[in-house]
């Protein structure tokens, strides 16, 4: 069953550079509800159970490390279709094919320094979404 929820991060490099409140105004006026945010620094330990899924890729590693050189915005978004509309609105994982206009093509500059995060699947926004933030953090 659809939730119509999805999970996003700014991550540390679109923060780091000054982007996030942009963002953040692209997500909200795409008729996304912030039912849940935070600004977080995530320890080694905190960022490797986050991508567990990934742990046997290669890039796992180097992943972790770049979650981990800065503070990100968590947040749980609200509107009908969240998930799939959220990763239109955001573009491919590599921002060298990210469509234009899409938050990537934006403020990307890489497949690591790839600006957000976005869930995908219904199941999987429930699970990263519970990962951080409590059940008295969502709205
Ligand atoms: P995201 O989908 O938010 O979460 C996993 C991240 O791994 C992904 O964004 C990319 O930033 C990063 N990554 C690095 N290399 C790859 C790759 N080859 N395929 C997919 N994701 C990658």
């Amino acid at each position: 069953m659809a939730t119509n929820r999805t999970f996003t991060m700014i991550k540390p490099d679109a923060t780091a550079a000054g982007n996030a409140g942009k963002i953040l105004d692209i997500i909200l006026e795409n008729g996304y509800k912030v039912v849940a945010l935070k600004y977080i620094h995530l320890s080694t330990a905190q960022a490797g159970a986050f991508y567990e899924i990934h742990k046997e890729r290669p890039f796992y590693n180097d992943l972790v490390s770049f979650m981990t050189s800065g503070p990100i915005y968590a947040a749980i978004l609200e509107k009908e279709n969240a998930v799939a509309d959220f990763r239109t609105l955001i573009g491919a994982t590599n921002p060298a094919e990210a469509a234009p206009g899409t938050i990537r093509n934006l403020f990307a500059k890489s497949i690591d320094a790839n600006a957000v995060h976005g869930s995908d699947s219904d199941e999987n926004a429930m699970i990263e979404g519970a990962f951080f933030f409590n059940r008295f953090e969502r709205f």
